[in-house]
């Protein structure tokens, strides 16, 4: 009797399990909503489909993808999380203390993610040892992207040093160009100024100021410096910059309306979705200085209910680090792969650079997180840096009292 009714129980749950399970899904929630990005993303949405997933999509447009975590935190608290999120740095690791997140590890262990990953990518995946996000990329930060034959037609090389970089943006500027493309909105200008610190203090400064956070990198005279340089900098824009998305910034280069734009190498996906070559329409060079600022997209997938869903998160996470998947997204986004495995033959030559000094950094001790697109710092601290940066920037202030402000809003955002 016992048995018969246990196995009449068992028999319904499966039937009405297997009615219930239409196939994976996934609802993802990210910020790839221009050319180049949109480009991009549909590689995994293709990937996805061809395998039987279907996939919601919930795009939020807003470079750097502040929009993307206000409507993610408004979706979580009111319990309705979605599936996967384009989420990357120590924000992964805050959502799981919020006890949020899904466990991938059965995913990354079936797929050998440890072996193909490097040991500083997959660390930023883990949650206290379990894997919860899933990487697609390594994009870099520190770069100035040129439009060649506005360089060539005033007799300007890539610029090497910051006085270089001045030195040609004073010419430009004397023959009438913009010297520099720039979007004004505070993650723009906080990509700037970790370049700059990078570049006039070294790798060293970096580590100590933008990712240690120690008071006496903070308020030292290089870190004045930095400011003076984003001041000149400043200069060097038109005055319709305020509120410009980033991707109209690098069409200007694009189009000739301005010579540079210091942007990370999703740029580069920009100009190649509209057909520019690397080398011929426009050019790439890291900014000035050694070392190498990563920024590495990611998904983490949230505790969601649901065969189909957990399906989705399964397939999505398995799909992501596919070899590829990591190959023909990263040949439109701009980056390079995460793998170590996957070959560059069809990359282009900024992805080759990118690739030699990521090794270089890597094995110099220069190969820094990005602060500024949240690889560094906890949120609180990369705001108040970046609320900083941008006040500067946008207004008179001394570099003498930027210091002074970057220090005490580091100290109260603890
Ligand atoms: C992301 C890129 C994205 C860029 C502009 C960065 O923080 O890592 O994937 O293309 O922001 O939205």
């Amino acid at each position: 009797m016992k048995f018969t009714a246990f196995a009449a129980v068992s028999a319904l749950a499966i039937t009405s399990a297997s009615a219930a399970f239409a196939g994976p899904e996934a609802e993802v929630l990210h910020y790839w909503t221009s050319g180049g990005e949109a480009k991009s993303v549909a590689v995994l949405q293709q990937e996805f489909a061809a395998k039987g997933g279907t996939w919601t999509d919930m795009p939020v447009a807003g470079g750097g993808g502040d929009a993307a975590m206000t409507a993610l935190r408004a979706r979580v608290l009111s319990g309705n999380a979605p599936t996967a999120v384009q989420l990357k740095g120590p924000a992964i690791q805050e959502w799981y203390e919020e006890g949020v997140l899904a466990d991938i590890s059965s995913v990354a262990e079936a797929s050998g993610w440890a072996a193909v990953l490097p040991e500083s990518i997959a660390n930023h995946m883990k949650c206290e040892g379990s894997w919860c996000a899933a990487p697609v990329n390594v994009h870099r930060v520190d770069w100035i992207w040129a439009n060649a034959e506005l360089l060539a037609a005033n007799g300007i090389e890539m610029p090497t040093t910051w006085d270089e970089f001045n030195a040609a943006a004073e010419k430009l500027a004397a023959a009438g160009i913009t010297p520099l493309a720039h979007g004004g909105q505070a993650w723009q200008d906080a990509t700037v100024f970790e370049a700059v610190v990078l570049g006039v203090g070294g790798a060293e400064f970096f580590q100590q100021a933008l990712v240690d956070l120690d008071t006496d990198a903070l308020t030292s005279d290089t870190m004045v410096q930095a400011f003076d340089q984003m001041r000149t900098l400043r200069g060097y824009v038109d005055g319709n910059f305020s509120g410009r998305d980033w991707n109209l910034a690098t069409a200007m280069v694009m189009n000739g309306e301005a010579a540079f734009q210091i942007m990370g190498d999703w740029a580069k996906g920009e100009f190649l979705a509209a057909g520019k070559v690397p080398g011929e329409d426009f050019l790439c060079a890291s900014t000035p200085g050694d070392g190498f600022l990563y920024n590495v997209d990611s998904f983490a997938m949230f505790d969601v209910a649901g065969a189909d869903k957990k399906a989705g998160q399964d397939l999505l996470a398995e799909l992501i680090v596919g070899q590829n998947f990591q190959k023909v997204f990263n040949l439109n986004k701009g980056s390079i792969p995460a793998r170590v495995d996957v070959a560059l033959d069809e990359f282009d030559s900024c992805a080759h650079l990118s690739a030699a000094d990521m090794t270089s950094s890597s094995e110099g001790g220069t190969l820094l997180p990005s602060y500024a697109h949240g690889m560094a710092l906890r949120g609180a601290q990369a705001g108040a840096i970046t609320d900083v940066v941008t006040a500067h920037f946008n207004s008179d202030m001394s570099s003498a009292e930027a210091v002074q402000m970057l220090a005490d809003a580091v100290a109260n955002s603890y």
